[in-house]
């Protein structure tokens, strides 16, 4: 049995964006019938909401879509997550660098990269942060998410051997 293939999404408070990233590629997984080859985390660069739920909004965005994201908790992104980890997606600029300090000169395992870099139609490179808006920005950028995590999924499919 080979090791699983290991993804970490950040955002900053690991209580909307990144939850949801987690959350949408793991029913990807169990969709292609990837279960078990890919293994799938998220956390915060911030500890502002460490061992709380997902914020409201972002499970109900969810659960809108058939996706149950509120067994997760907040964690803050550690120095062992950068060595652990194979693929470490951050969801805006602000989170890469904040990632690119954190590891601070060390050779870190993981591909640390910007999601939307997956996402097809050339979209801006960050997910936008929906904490201080509506609901409606809870919906925009699950659909972001969502079509950046099909497109990586078809990179590790590869990966995968499947
Ligand atoms: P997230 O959104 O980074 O997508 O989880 C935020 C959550 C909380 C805060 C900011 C952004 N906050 O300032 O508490």
């Amino acid at each position: 049995m080979t090791k699983p293939i290991r993804v970490l999404f950040v955002c900053l408070g690991n209580i909307c964006r990144s939850p949801l990233g987690q959350g949408i590629l793991e029913e990807a997984i169990r969709t292609h019938g990837l279960n078990g080859r890919i293994e799938v985390d998220s956390a915060g660069t911030a500890g502002f909401h460490i061992g709380e739920k997902p914020d409201k909004r972002a499970i109900a965005a969810a659960r809108d879509q058939g996706i149950d994201i509120s067994h997760q908790r907040g964690r803050q992104l550690t120095r062992e997550d950068l060595d652990e980890y194979d693929h470490i997606l951050a969801m805006d600029r602000a989170n890469l660098k904040d990632i690119h300090a954190l590891e601070n000169g060390r050779a870190a395992r993981g591909r640390i990269e910007l999601l939307m870099s997956y996402h097809p139609d050339g979209h801006p490179a960050d997910v936008p942060d929906p904490y201080f808006g509506g609901p409606e920005g809870f919906a925009q950028v699950f659909d972001l998410i969502e079509t950046a995590c099909h497109g990586f999924l078809e990179t590790l499919d590869m990966e995968a051997g499947a």
